[in-house]
């Protein structure tokens, strides 16, 4: 709901309120954003205990006006801000107009209430498919520069979250140059306030470090040409103190998937900026007289119920108003991926073996990936060039398709669209087609260029060679992959002073060719990547509901790296593979088990040689498949919460009724002699009684090594023969654990599981629970 009175806006949603006021002088003053607080009576006396009480100006600062001496913008709580005029810190918007000028004066104008979805010209943005959500439109303006600035804000109350973003409208008779337009300021009352932040590298997505900002300014941003890896544009800004469960925390994304900047700016009086947007760093837009430009939407959230609370609202958000389409709560296929089992060395034969293999396991979709066209055998040539290798698929991608389709399995295949080789038809024809300096070497990335998606005639290209590749034969699912980062950013399509704009352009045509190709093919399901994690972001997620959140497969890494992504995104938009050991990404070992049950909280498949496995894995492999069959519904759309995150991990995903739930456990290292673990569950009906079983596993002699001697009658060597040939026919039994307790006790008091393995015995009683050991728990309502 928004309340719009005496000259103060109230945003409320279900459990927050955000409110602001018109000062005299017609700036914003930004009153509150928190949990819900009453606002009772007469507006104008409620919210006198929010407004700032200035007498005198700080000093050294400066008056916004002589008639007001109390009045300092440096020192006050705003919803915008520009350069200028006392307000030093980070700015909204930062304009340099026809007279050289870097002034900006935008004062409230007017106002308007409405009830409908966002509804940005050439970005993405939220929306809802039930009712729209409120929203309410600020309009400023900088009288002396005929410049009109908008501020949008729309209100999702069942998710609390309010989204936000800027639009300037040139008025004037004269081009300005715009070096940003952010799309939030969010200003706090204090300092010390945590900044988190999600930091990587390619196979090492999703790191997280913490800083408290108690002076200065803290950037969170990428220049990648991508949302990226090294820096995503979901943060969180708490109290120091909070924890999983308790206090307060601000959920902060966008709807964008270029370069991004996030600051947060402890000013000289003990109060914090937030602002977010596109990374004004290299950007310098040339909005002549008449145009407009919109900034992307930016996302808040906030909860007083710690992390768990605060990463609920951006879940419950994300689900139902970022990704759209068919598939956004359809069950999402388990998948097998062809790059791990073969690279580039695929083939019509290869890939109908490891359809023939996915299907006996029960997997429901194969995925050719990279090497099916041009004269791809390694990757230096025929990006661009989207026809078949007919050496490798002689019966084409319909050929192909059919064959896969008749063992019973859909079909899907890779592409990477944006993307152009040196060495392909494509750049010879047209070398300008690529982002790039004419006449200038260009810095290389697996020996790839970035197309020119500013050009629409290059867009047009993309549009036509993927909507020839879909319509080849029966595919039914796309990865869609975007290998490189940008260098050398520059369309010699655009003016020397339009080249500030190309990121954002690019984006602007990226978005319109992902919009025209899945509207056109509703039935297939998009999978975003970009080396993995490069561009896991909430405008890719408006198009394609799920992205391959990392090229790392190690179920350690993993385990870690899904724990951080679940801050801000639910476990249906991420995807998560099980892939052969020792790990292609870290030589690690870890048990398949593992590999499942991590893997199984995502959206789920494998990246495998199936047709190299033993009987032993397959039929592993065929009981995971069924396990997760059985609760797909619960392990892609429920609610997820994290548990314990240290040495042990812990993570439980609860039905929407709170009927069923599967709990996780996974162990980094071993800890001698300690034989006692609990495992906690999270997000239960406290008064429900519950039954909590472990999903069973036999265990293999092998895991024992030389240690099986101390109780077998005959001698058996680690390694021989006769320990593979008992490995095979006789296994050791699994602890049972099968409890039934209230969900009160499950989550509070915990659940004290059988020992473990502890150096002094084996039997049916004890858990083997080694090195990156795992269980899964399910707990049903009785
Ligand atoms: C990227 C992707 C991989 C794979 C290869 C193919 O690295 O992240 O999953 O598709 O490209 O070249």
């Amino acid at each position: 709901m928004i309340k719009a009175e005496k000259s103060i806006f109230i945003l409320e949603t279900e459990k927050t309120t955000y409110a602001f006021r018109i000062t005299k002088s017609g700036h914003l003053e930004h009153l509150y954003y928190g949990r819900k607080i009453a606002l009772a009576g007469d507006i104008e006396t409620a919210i006198e205990s929010l407004v700032e009480k200035n007498a005198f100006a700080p000093g050294n600062s400066l008056n916004y006006t002589q008639d007001d001496l109390s009045f300092s913008l440096e020192d006050m709580s705003l919803e915008m801000s520009g350069y200028g005029k006392g307000d030093i810190r980070e700015p909204l918007v930062d304009i340099v107009h026809a007279d050289g000028s870097m002034t900006c004066d935008f004062l409230f104008d007017s106002f308007k209430l409405t009830k409908e979805n966002p509804n940005l010209k050439v970005l993405p943005c939220s929306y809802s498919d039930g009712v729209a959500p409120d929203h309410l439109t600020i309009t400023l303006l900088d009288k002396y520069y005929g410049l009109k600035l908008e501020l949008h804000y729309f209100v999702y109350s069942k998710c609390n979250v309010i989204t936000r973003y800027t639009k300037l409208i040139n008025e004037s008779r004269e081009c300005v140059s715009v070096r940003r337009l952010l799309s939030t300021q969010l200003d706090l009352f204090g300092t010390n306030f945590k900044l988190t932040t999600f930091n990587g590298a390619w196979t090492r997505e999703f790191c997280k470090n913490e800083t408290i900002v108690s002076a200065g300014k803290v950037i969170n941003s990428s220049f990648t040409g991508t949302s990226s890896n090294r820096a995503n544009p979901f943060v969180m800004v708490s109290d120091a103190a909070t924890t999983e469960d308790a206090g307060l925390v601000f959920g902060l994304n966008l709807v964008y998937s270029g370069n991004h900047y996030e600051c947060l700016e402890v000013s000289a009086y003990g109060k914090t900026r937030f602002v977010a947007g596109m990374n004004p760093e290299g950007f310098c837009y040339k909005l002549s007289a008449g145009e407009c430009l919109e900034s992307p939407e930016a996302v808040m959230t906030v909860s007083v119920d710690g992390f768990d609370g605060m990463s609920s609202n951006m879940h419950k958000f994300v689900r139902n108003h970022i990704v759209r389409g068919e598939w956004k709560h359809k069950p999402r296929p388990i998948l097998l991926n062809s790059w791990e089992a073969a690279y580039f060395k695929i083939s019509e034969q290869k890939l109908v073996k490891l359809g023939r293999a996915a299907k006996l396991v029960g997997i429901e979709l194969l995925v050719m990936d990279d090497g099916w066209f041009g004269k791809r055998n390694d990757d230096t040539s025929s990006l661009g060039d989207w026809k078949v290798n007919r050496e490798k698929l002689p019966h084409g991608v319909k050929g192909l398709s059919k064959k896969i389709n008749a063992l019973g399995l859909d079909f899907g295949i890779w592409v990477e669209p944006e993307m152009v080789n040196v060495d392909s038809d494509l750049f010879r024809k047209h070398p300008d087609w690529a982002l790039g300096i004419p006449d200038h070497p260009h810095s290389e990335g697996r020996n790839q260029r970035i197309l020119d998606l500013t050009r629409t005639d290059v867009q047009d290209y993309v549009i036509e060679s993927m909507r020839d590749v879909f319509k080849s034969g029966n595919i039914s699912y796309v990865k869609w992959d975007m290998n490189r980062i940008m260098s050398d950013v520059y369309s010699s399509k655009l003016a020397p002073e339009n080249q500030g704009e190309v990121v954002y352009r690019y984006y602007v045509g990226l978005y319109r060719i992902m919009k025209t190709l899945t509207e056109e093919f509703p039935h297939i399901l998009f999978e975003g990547c970009a080396s993995g994690g490069n561009r896991f972001d909430l405008g890719i997620l408006c198009y394609f509901p799920q992205i391959w959140c990392s090229d790392d497969t190690d179920a350690l890494y993993r385990v870690r790296a899904m724990t951080n992504y679940s801050y801000g995104y639910p476990m249906s938009t991420l995807t998560a593979h099980v892939s052969n050991c020792p790990n292609h990404q870290t030589l690690r070992v870890t048990p398949l088990s593992t590999r499942f049950n991590v893997a199984a909280f995502g959206i789920f498949g494998y990246e495998f040689n199936l047709p190299d496995l033993g009987l032993d894995e397959l039929l592993e492999i065929r009981r995971q498949v069924s396990f997760y069959k059985k609760y797909r519904e619960l392990l892609q759309y429920g609610d997820f919460h994290r548990g314990r995150c240290d040495n042990l991990h812990e993570w439980t995903v609860v039905s929407k009724d709170k009927s069923q739930a599967i709990g996780l456990q996974v162990q980094e290292l071993v800890e001698p002699n300690t034989r006692s673990h609990q495992y906690f569950a999270k997000g239960l009906e406290p008064n429900a009684v519950y039954t909590f079983e472990n999903n069973p596993a036999k265990v293999n002699i092998k895991a024992f090594g030389d240690l099986i001697n101390y109780v077998a009658p005959v001698h058996i060597k680690n390694g021989g023969m006769l320990q593979s040939v008992l490995s095979k026919v006789y296994k050791l039994p699994g602890e049972v654990e099968q409890y039934t307790a209230t969900g009160d006790s499950l989550m509070y008091a915990g659940v004290k599981l059988s020992q473990a393995f502890a150096g002094t015995g084996i039997s049916g009683d004890v858990r083997f629970f080694p090195d990156f050991g795992s269980r899964l728990y399910v707990m049903k309502k009785k």
